[in-house]
């Protein structure tokens, strides 16, 4: 009986590990563990076995039972996951066919060019300095020498979040907030979004970038001011590049000035874009007024300095001929994968 009942196992186990799908595996389930199988067989040949022997029989029967159940379950679930080298047909990987494009992102036209802009700045030995988007009304109009209700405010117009916080309308703000910081000499550019309520058309958009430079130090005169910006001007758009002055007014400089470009579009010849002048307004400059070096604590009779901010979209749009503001805002895949 014993040796019957190894015989047994042994062919049971192979009989199982061998079967290659699901289908034989039940055919050799049946014929050994089956109701009427062979191991059910020997059971019922329990009876003709000596009393004595009866236990260790037994016990074997049981273990040969058991032993079987368990590498049938494992066959089972084998069959189930997938013949390993079934698998591999079934899962490998083609390496001849061509490969997918991976979509690799870049730069926003927008920031690219203030990350030009801010380059040319820094090898012409300026810092990079941020300030807040939240601003109060210090910051943003008394330290800069406006006075409560000027007009000049009328062009600063923007949203407020109550009578103090509002949404800062130039990245002048940042200006205060640095000497505030430091002591002469102040040599920093700030770059940063700007708010407006202004409404939007081709050339205006609530929000947008602005490049603001400030510049402090012992005799520091308008000539610094002029070739700094003539040197940005050749450094952005080449030799064929110049700037222009204006007469202009900002509460914060004295005096101030206008900046214009060649209009790089036409060469100065005169464009839709440049309205047939040749030149293009970037920004405003000028002067940093002694009122507003003595509101940070500064001795306005030993220092001079000057200032200037950019409009950001505005140089990008002339890099580009851009024609619409609006475009840098619309997510539009077609304008952006042009860049
Ligand atoms: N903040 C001004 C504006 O947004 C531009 C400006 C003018 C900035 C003169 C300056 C400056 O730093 O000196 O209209």
């Amino acid at each position: 009986m014993d040796d019957e009942l190894r015989q047994l196992a042994e062919e049971a186990t192979a009989a199982i590990v061998q079967a290659t799908d699901e289908k034989q595996l039940e055919a050799v389930r049946v014929k050994y563990l089956g109701r009427k199988g062979l191991l059910r067989q020997l059971q019922q040949g329990m009876k003709d076995v000596p009393a004595e022997d009866k236990p260790r029989v037994g016990k074997l029967m049981n273990e040969v039972s058991e032993q079987l159940k368990a590498v049938f379950a494992q066959r089972q679930e084998e069959l189930a996951a997938g013949e390993p080298a079934l698998r591999v047909d079934t899962e490998s990987v083609d390496v001849t066919l061509p490969g997918r494009n991976v979509r690799i992102g870049k730069r926003h036209p927008l920031l690219a060019a203030l990350d030009h802009m801010i380059e040319i700045f820094l090898g012409l030995g300026f810092s990079v300095v941020e300030g807040p988007e939240v601003e109060n009304y210090y910051y943003s109009f008394e330290a800069l020498n406006y006075p409560d209700y000027h007009p000049a405010m009328d062009e600063q117009a923007t949203f407020y979040v109550s009578d103090d916080v509002l949404l800062r309308s130039q990245t002048s703000t940042v200006q205060i907030r640095a000497m505030e910081q430091t002591q002469p000499p102040v040599r920093i550019i700030v770059p940063g979004r700007c708010f407006r309520r202004d409404t939007v058309d081709a050339t205006h958009c609530h929000t947008f970038y602005q490049l603001e430079g400030l510049l402090v130090d012992e005799g520091v005169t308008f000539a610094d001011l002029k070739g700094t910006l003539e040197a940005f001007a050749t450094g952005m758009f080449g030799e064929k590049c110049h700037m222009r002055f204006r007469p202009d007014f900002f509460p914060f400089t004295e005096p101030s000035a206008e900046i214009a470009l060649t209009c790089i579009l036409c060469g100065g010849e005169g464009c839709r874009v440049c309205s047939q002048t040749g030149w293009v307004e970037v920004g405003g400059s000028g002067m940093v007024d002694p009122n507003v070096l003595e509101k940070v604590g500064y001795d306005s009779e030993r220092y001079t300095g000057f200032a200037f901010g950019m409009g950001v979209e505005r140089l990008a749009m002339l890099m580009h001929g851009i024609d619409d503001i609006r475009l840098f805002y619309s997510g539009d895949m077609r304008f952006l994968k042009q860049f």
